[in-house]
């Protein structure tokens, strides 16, 4: 498929394709598990910040059990962003291209993902650090920083995912590869 064969007023790439169709597909499915999982240590670093005001000593002892509160927030964090950065690494390198190659007027908006990968990245980073200063008795306020961290990255990264949806999902479901 050519550049030349858009289709339509919206200069899509020709008509949607299986193959396409199943890419964006898996995009919805792995995007779900990132809305998923972000929720769920929002909850966990929600539930760790609230202990900052109880019984310090038996609260500090339960959670810095790798069964505690901390630790599984430490684990769940280094977890999430590692799946993030394989997610988004993968797209760069696989799927941007691919939308490049087959829609020339796709450009702005991949442009503006890669953009937004990059910021998530610079988040990612700070969210990791402060993760794994929870468990670090020299760790300062890292839960509160972990947790403002995280409503940052809340903002950016469900925007990111909604406008890849809408805007790169068009042109994704008419691939017949991604970039090799
Ligand atoms: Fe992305
Ligand atoms: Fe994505």
């Amino acid at each position: 498929m050519t550049a030349s064969e858009h289709t339509g007023d919206r200069g899509l790439p020709g008509p949607e394709t299986a193959q396409g169709r199943a890419l964006f597909e898996e995009l919805l499915w792995v995007h779900s598990f990132i809305r998923r999982d972000l929720a769920t240590i929002e909850r966990l670093a929600a539930d760790v910040g609230e202990g900052l005001a109880g019984d310090a000593v038996q609260d500090a002892l339960a959670e810095l059990k790798t069964t505690g509160p901390l630790w599984q927030l430490k684990v769940n964090c280094l977890r999430y962003c590692r799946f993030v950065h394989a997610h988004h690494g993968a797209e760069d390198v696989l799927l941007f291209p691919a939308l490049r190659a087959v829609d020339r007027s796709i450009g702005p908006v991949v442009d503006r993902l890669e953009a937004d990968h990059r910021r998530v990245s610079d988040l990612l980073d700070v969210i990791e650090t402060a993760a794994r200063s929870l468990t670090d008795p020299e760790g300062g306020d890292a839960r509160q920083h972990l947790i403002d961290s995280l409503r940052e990255l809340h903002g950016y990264l469900l925007e990111h995912l909604d406008y890849e949806e809408a805007r790169a999902g068009p042109t994704m479901r008419r691939l017949d590869r991604l970039a090799t």
